[in-house]
């Protein structure tokens, strides 16, 4: 197959590790530490910190605690099928080199297409929800940020959200300086949005009243799976992870451990803060409100503890941006490095070790979407990009399992067939329960992907290439 002009062709394992290791390849500086951090680095920020209330007050009500839970076993059952692949093809790639291997490339191509918008989408959002924490603190110290410099057009009489593109600026300098500066700063970031969170359970916790969780499904059972949807995007990101494949000093190890485990963690921290949430205020409390963690505290009297998860809450979000951009610019790099994409954006500076051009290009525009739109579609499709990403990885499990069954697997999901076919049924489910314009916006985007590789990619892929010069 991989010699064909086909669209199914697929890349051959061997080839794809030794150009990981060549010339042009990514400094390898990160171990199963580092991954743990940069995995919950990616996933609690917006979503924890912002999306509860909404998803409580409009969706689930109390019964959020069960949409945590639902989208917690969907991402469970998708990290087992990730980490196998990603300690078996450590490839900057991700899912996309996952499917280049063992579904061909027009499926590869469709995912890396998928995860640029994944990406992409869910770095402006959590840069819009970084902005309306920073505008609170900066209001809380005296300073007032004007609205229509806060606000895309279209809320609150905005025109431009000024410190959305700020940030992002500022991210997108860090990535190009480094993998292990940006790194250590993750570290830090990470640690600070933990003890937060942690901060938040114990001051809390001695404040449940159970009666705020009567009723306990305010929305009826099918607001859980809507909330489920929704917060989904609380758990984006753990993904990441596999796309920092190539830079690990050693993937078969450490890639598995780094996702499942940073999954893990911030399964639990979730679960516990959603059912402290709803239980010591009346869900409906949170309506409209887009600092649900530091207003609970405020209510219950801890105003302290309020001021410091509005920082902890800022921390955190800065480290999604980070590993979530880092996550965009690699996934470009891998397109454009096997010709599906024009060239210039894996060239690897020679000085930084990290491909500038790539950088730039999401970081603007992630800067032009977070500037200009409203968070709540922007994690919308997120969620389906993201989903969507995760069914296709799953069903390369079962497949490179009956293709490649000479593949060394350093860590073998268990359960194949049935944890790969029980992922993407979860997957499936819950794009379902997305809004239909979501899912509209997320079909043109594909058509416009398949116009893409039809009009370029095909024609420029390294495979043609390759096949020429034999
Ligand atoms: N999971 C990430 C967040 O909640 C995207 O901010």
């Amino acid at each position: 197959m991989s010699n064909s002009k086909s669209i199914f062709r697929t890349k051959p394992i061997e080839e794809l590790l030794a150009q990981a290791s060549g010339k042009g390849s990514l400094k390898k500086v990160l171990g199963a530490f580092e991954l743990t951090m940069l995995g919950i680095g990616a996933i609690i920020g917006t979503g924890i910190f912002v999306l509860t209330g909404v998803a409580a007050a409009d969706y689930a009500g109390p019964a959020l605690i069960l949409s945590f839970i639902v989208s917690g076993i969907t991402c469970t059952f998708a990290a087992l099928c990730y980490a196998e692949l990603a300690a078996m093809i450590p490839i900057a790639g991700s899912a996309y080199t996952y499917g280049y291997v063992g579904l061909g490339e027009i499926w590869a191509w469709i995912i890396g297409w998928d995860l640029i918008l994944e990406y992409t989408v869910a770095v402006a959002a959590v840069a819009v929800g970084w902005s309306g924490y920073i505008v609170e603190l900066l209001a809380a110290a005296g300073i007032h940020v004007p609205a229509a410099l806060a606000n895309p057009p279209g809320q609150n009489g905005g025109i431009v959200n000024l410190p959305a593109i700020l940030i992002l600026a500022v991210i997108m300098a860090l990535l190009v300086k480094g993998v292990s500066e940006s790194a250590k700063l993750n570290n830090i970031l990470v640690i600070v949005k933990l003890g937060c969170v942690i901060l938040f359970i114990v001051a809390a916790v001695g404040h449940v009243n159970p009666a705020n969780w009567h009723p306990f499904f305010p929305y009826g059972v099918n607001g859980v799976f809507t909330g489920a949807a929704i917060i989904f995007f609380a758990y984006v990101g753990f993904d990441a992870v596999a796309t920092a494949a190539e830079e690990v000093k050693n993937p078969q190890r450490d890639l598995p451990i780094g996702i499942v485990a940073s999954l893990l963690v911030c399964t639990v921290l979730y679960i516990v803060v959603s059912a402290i949430l709803t239980g010591v205020l009346p869900y409906m409390s949170y309506k409209n409100n887009a600092a649900p963690v530091a207003y609970a505290l405020t209510q219950i009297g801890v105003n302290w503890g309020s001021a410091l998860v509005a920082v902890g809450a800022v921390a955190g979000i800065t480290s999604v941006l980070l590993v979530m951009t880092f996550g965009a610019t690699r996934i470009l790099f891998s397109l454009s490095r096997d010709g599906l994409l024009p060239q210039v954006f894996s060239d690897v500076h020679p000085k930084f070790g990290t491909p500038v051009k790539s950088t730039i290009l999401i970081g603007v525009l992630t800067m032009v979407l977070s500037g200009f739109l409203q968070i709540g579609k922007l994690a919308e499709m997120t969620n389906i990009g993201t989903l969507s990403a995760f069914a296709i990885v799953s069903i390369s499990v079962v497949v490179l399992r009956k293709k490649r069954p000479d593949i060394k697997r350093e860590f073998k999901c268990p359960g194949v067939p049935v944890t790969p076919f029980i992922s993407v049924a979860f997957c499936v489910f819950l794009i379902f329960k997305l809004p239909n314009f979501t899912k509209m916006v997320f079909v043109i985007w594909l058509l416009i992907g398949f116009v893409v590789y039809f009009a370029y990619g095909r024609s420029h892929s390294v495979m043609n290439r390759e096949k020429k010069a034999s």
